[in-house]
Order: C-alpha cells, then sequence, then structure tokens
C-alpha cells in the first residue's frame, strides 16, 4: 500500500495514473480538496485499479493517524502543498499552514506510527518528500545549475514554506532516523495542470482570445520537464534512492518565458488556426511579479549517475503533447473554467465544504 498526499493536484494525479498503469500496490489518496485538487483528474481514464480516495487536511493530526493505522502504507509520497507562487505572494497564510504547518504535522504522525512498525518494516519503510527547485533562489545567466549542495536562498513566501519543509524532513531523518527522501524539481507541465500557471493558463487564454500576459520583458528562465518524466524520477527515487538523501530533478530543458508562450502560439496556429492572424499577436507584456526569480537551472548528475534517470520527453514534443491534451480535453478545461469540477462536492459534502 502506498499513500498519496495531494494526489488530486496536477502533479499527484499524474503520479497516481503512472503508478496504477505499472500494476504497483494499492494507491490510497489523501487530499483535502482546496480549489486545485480536483478529483476528475484522478478518476479521468482510469480502466483498471482505482485509488482509494479520502478527503482529509495533512494539518488534522488525529485524521491522519487514524488514515495510517487502518490502512498501514509502506511507503509515503508527500505532494500535498499550496502550489502557486503569485497566490503565495497575494496571501502567504495558507502556504504557513499547509506547506509547514501540515508538512510538520504529516511527519510527527508518521513517525509515531512508523516507531511501532515491526524492525524489518522499518528499514523498508519510505517517505518520500516532493519539493521544488525555488527553494535554491535564483540564478544569473552565467551561474551553474542547482546541485544538491547549493546554499538555500528561498525568494517567494511559496519558496519559503517549501524550504521549511525540506528543513523539517531532514532533522526527522537525522534526529529520529525516519527513512526520508527529498526531490527537487523544476517546472512541470503536461496534462491536467490547473490553469493559473504559466503554460495552461497561456493555452486556455489563446483559446478563448484574450490577451497572454507575460511577466516583465519575459527573458526569466525556467528549467521545464514533462510530468510524467517527474513521476518516474519519482518512483526511481522511492525504489533505488539512499534514505536521508535529497535528488535534484530537472528537465535538461532552459527556456525564457515568452519563448515558451511563442512556442504554444505556434504550435496553436497549426492545430487551431485563427484566420488572418498568428496568435502572438495576443502576447502582452504586464507588471512583473514582485520578487521574481530570474533563473532556475538543475543539475541532474546525482539522479542520473546513482539511480540512471533521466528525461525522456523533449521539451518540444512534451509541449505539444500538453498542446493537444488541451485541445482534446474541452470537458476537463470547461469543468475547471467554470467551477462544476467543484459541484460534487457540494452533493458529496454539502455546503460547508464548497
Ligand atoms: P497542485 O496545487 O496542483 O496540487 C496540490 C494538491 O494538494 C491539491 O490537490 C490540493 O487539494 C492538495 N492540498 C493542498 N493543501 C492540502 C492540505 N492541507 N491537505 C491535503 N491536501 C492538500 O500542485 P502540484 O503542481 O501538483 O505540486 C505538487 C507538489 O509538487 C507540491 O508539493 C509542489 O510544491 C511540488 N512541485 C511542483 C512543481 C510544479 O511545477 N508544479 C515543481 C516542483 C515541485
Ligand atoms: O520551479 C518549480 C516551481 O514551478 C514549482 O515549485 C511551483 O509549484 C510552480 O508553480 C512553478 O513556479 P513558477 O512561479 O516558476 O511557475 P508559473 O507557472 O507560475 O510561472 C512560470 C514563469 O512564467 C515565471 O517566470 C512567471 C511567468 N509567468 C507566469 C504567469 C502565471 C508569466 O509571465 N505570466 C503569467 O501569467
Amino acid at each position: 500500500m502506498i499513500l498519496v498526499t495531494g494526489g488530486a493536484g496536477f502533479i499527484g494525479a499524474n503520479f497516481v495514473h503512472e503508478w496504477l498503469r505499472g500494476g504497483r500496490s494499492p494507491v490510497v489518496v489523501v487530499d483535502k480538496l482546496t480549489y486545485a485538487g480536483n478529483l476528475q483528474s484522478l478518476t479521468s481514464g482510469c480502466s483498471g485499479s482505482r485509488p482509494t480516495f479520502v478527503r482529509a487536511d495533512i494539518c488534522d493530526s488525529g485524521t491522519i493517524s487514524s488514515l495510517l493505522e487502518c490502512h498501514a502504507p509502506q511507503q509515503i509520497v508527500h505532494f500535498a502543498a499550496e502550489s502557486h507562487v503569485d497566490r503565495s505572494i497575494r496571501g502567504p497564510e495558507e502556504f504557513i499552514k499547509t506547506n509547514v504547518v501540515g508538512t510538520f504535522t504529516l511527519l510527527e504522525a508518521v513517525r509515531q506510527y512508523w516507531s511501532r512498525l515491526p524492525e524489518s518494516a522499518r528499514s523498508t519503510f519510505r517517505f518520500l518528500h516532493v519539493s521544488t527547485d525555488e527553494v535554491y533562489g535564483s540564478l544569473g545567466s552565467a551561474d551553474l545549475p542547482f546541485k544538491e549542495s547549493t546554499a538555500y536562498a528561498p525568494n517567494s513566501p511559496y519558496a519559503a514554506t517549501k524550504a521549511g519543509s525540506d528543513h523539517i524532513v531532514r532533522a526527522y531523518h537525522h534526529t529520529y532516523g525516519l527513512p526520508t527522501l527529498t526531490t527537487n524539481c523544476s517546472n512541470n507541465y503536461g496534462p491536467f495542470q490547473f490553469p493559473e500557471k504559466l503554460i495552461p493558463l497561456m493555452i486556455t487564454q489563446a483559446l478563448d482570445g484574450h490577451p497572454l500576459p507575460v511577466y516583465g520583458d519575459g527573458s526569466n528562465v525556467r528549467d521545464w520537464l514533462f510530468v510524467q518524466d517527474h513521476c518516474e524520477a519519482i518512483m526511481a527515487v522511492l525504489d533505488r534512492g539512499r534514505p536521508g538523501e535529497v535528488y535534484n530533478i530537472g528537465g535538461c530543458s532552459e527556456r525564457r518565458n515568452i519563448d515558451v508562450v511563442e512556442a504554444i502560439c505556434a504550435i496553436l496556429d497549426e492545430l487551431r488556426p485563427v484566420s488572418g492572424k498568428s496568435y502572438r499577436h495576443s502576447i502582452s507584456f504586464v507588471r512583473d511579479r514582485p520578487g521574481h526569480d530570474r533563473r532556475y537551472a538543475i543539475d541532474c548528475g546525482k539522479i542520473k549517475s546513482e539511480l540512471g534517470w533521466e528525461p525522456r520527453e523533449t521539451f518540444e514534443s512534451g509541449l505539444r503533447r500538453t498542446v493537444e491534451w488541451y485541445l482534446d480535453n474541452g470537458d476537463w478545461l470547461r469543468a475547471v473554467r467554470d467551477g462544476s469540477y467543484r459541484d460534487w462536492l457540494h452533493l458529496n459534502y454539502g455546503d460547508a465544504d464548497r
């Protein structure tokens, strides 16, 4: 049994699909279903075994402890987080609650559960914490990519809370011997991503004929990784990673934001042409994000040499697959955009849970 927190979110849902497609162990998903959680992402395309779903907040220690006793997982993959940098700038409190207090609460419940396991199960148990490259701060154009040994220098409230959670995970390994693993990954993109992040936002804005808002001059650089490659990396770390270690994961695909947006426009011009004009004409440079990190880049040398993982998808092929997915999944997108993906909450839980 594997327990996945945040499994109704973008990367978590992709991970659960990959895991079940691989015929691995049964999955329990624990998710609070914030605005970013979507059960349609989790159930869509599920033909074989389905995950068990539990709606719970990782800050609720009593519920988390009962779930651990009830399902007795041998592995935990912790995705649950508030994940959007712009939202953290507008309202950091939820980020402190979920990313810092929630991760602590989860770890403490897991430590109690783990310490009562028989010795053989204690040594094979794994807690994998999914984190971000943003904890390392911002690079200049000539700087070397982030390594696992790069000093932490988080700049946004989001990055600071993820950095805090990484340190708590590290301490639980160092102090209590909990077999933890931490992954720090670059920007993901692919199916089921909520359209508040750059790539799905640009696709949906373009399809609606709206402006494509590029922050600043568009020259900030991110290292893009197709989400399924990230999921495979997490499985490699879970299977073969050394407890207590940190693994950086990246796509070896550094791109300027403006180049990403222009590439999306070019694919849409081909697949969904609008007569007489390119989507590029909708690009609009807008006020920059406060404290906007200039560049992220990841050195994947450790995970490649120790675990044999490398990304399979190129940015060009992954971006095309992503645009095609959004074009082919209009129902998913419509339900997200008109909010009806949350209707089942009302049906299932009543108004209090909306
Ligand atoms: P997401 O925002 O799409 O999903 C987060 C999920 O966590 C949602 O389903 C939400 O309902 C759930 N959640 C939030 N608060 C919760 C709580 N208190 N209790 C239980 N569940 C809760 O995020 P994502 O993009 O899928 O990211 C997943 C993880 O990967 C995060 O930890 C993020 O920091 C990390 N990460 C993301 C990226 C990226 O590019 N998206 C890159 C590197 C690392
Ligand atoms: O690096 C990993 C991180 O990547 C993850 O830890 C975060 O959870 C994830 O949200 C992502 O953070 P970013 O801030 O890099 O992603 P976002 O998609 O919000 O923005 C990507 C870049 O595009 C960034 O430089 C800001 C810019 N941008 C974003 C939006 C939403 C724009 O220019 N316009 C926009 O409207």
